[in-house]
């Protein structure tokens, strides 16, 4: 059984703020870095890092050697990264005192995917393979009609959330790992539990994973719910602390790991993420996460 993650890879310009700037509002940062990102790569290293081999299908601008470096270097598969002209996906990310952030994405090559090299990579892989997704590509519509079709395992983490999964065929779905925003959107409520009821009125075959920031996760299966809480750090930079908790989730259940100790390895791991800057590099390592005294 191979893993392939079809997803983003973002240059991320992260910007140390007093606060987080409101609009006609002109601020001097207090620093700036480039860091390596994207909901896609991001979840490849979590999972290469929590031991999962995993194969990352994604396109990168000319300036994007930083991205093809980070992958290798973490253990995930780059033969299905391609380079193609143009500029590379980036974001321009404040970080206030509170490490709080804003994002803004600039898609760039990630938004360059052709139906060609979706079904060039998908030939590398067969029926009860894993097909992760996010939405910070194009085309998603199309890589799950595909990967469904090869009998591929479809996961998706529905985010950011915008009007183009409109399009997906969310039926196709058998693992959604989610945020409250995104539940909501896809639920058409709010309340934590009536998400998770609507998703098992809508997706009855699927499994569901609701993060609910600070009040921890739930995972939803098979008739039953299991629950978990947030650990609790000094925050420094929340970016890729959702991506961190998909990547080792997905990992865990690939492992064949009890459902609650899945849950508490993904929240362990998100919380050391957030503790450290960047979005790759502050991902943590599985020996240092069963290290973590939290
Ligand atoms: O989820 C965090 C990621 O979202 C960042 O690395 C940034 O690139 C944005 O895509």
């Amino acid at each position: 059984m191979k893993v392939l993650n079809m997803g983003s890879l973002n240059l991320d310009y992260v910007y140390q703020v007093d606060h987080i700037l409101t609009g006609g509002e002109t601020l001097a940062s207090g620093g700036m870095e480039v860091f390596p990102g994207g909901k896609g790569l991001n979840q490849s290293i979590a999972l290469a890092k929590a031991g999962v081999p995993v194969y990352h299908a994604g396109l990168i601008g000319e300036e994007g050697q930083m991205l093809l470096d980070i992958c290798g270097g973490s253990g995930v598969d780059t033969r299905y990264i391609r380079r193609i002209p143009g500029n590379s996906g980036h974001t321009i990310i404040q970080v206030d005192r509170q490490a709080q952030n804003c994002i803004l994405l600039y898609g760039g090559s990630n938004r360059a995917f052709t139906r060609e090299y979706i079904d060039e990579v998908l030939e590398g892989f067969e029926a009860g393979d894993v097909l992760l997704l996010q939405n910070e590509i194009n085309l998603v519509d199309y890589a799950v009609e595909k990967g469904w079709e090869r009998g591929m395992k479809v996961v998706l983490n529905p985010s950011p959330m915008d009007d183009k999964l409109d399009a997906v065929d969310m039926k196709k779905v058998s693992l959604f790992l989610l945020n409250e925003v995104e539940g909501a959107q896809i639920a058409g409520t709010e309340d934590p539990d009536r998400i998770l009821e609507q998703m098992a009125e809508k997706f009855p075959d699927a499994e569901v994973v609701l993060t609910l920031g600070s009040r921890g996760s739930v995972y939803q299966g098979g008739g039953r719910q299991v629950r978990q809480k947030a650990y609790r750090v000094q925050a420094v930079d929340t970016t890729a602390a959702g991506d961190t908790f998909t990547g080792y989730f997905i990992a865990g259940m690939l492992q064949g790991m009890e459902v609650s100790r899945i849950l508490d390895m993904a929240s362990r791991a998100s919380a050391l993420a957030v503790s450290r800057k960047g979005a790759a590099p502050s991902i943590p390592r599985m020996e240092e996460v069963l290290a973590a005294r939290l």
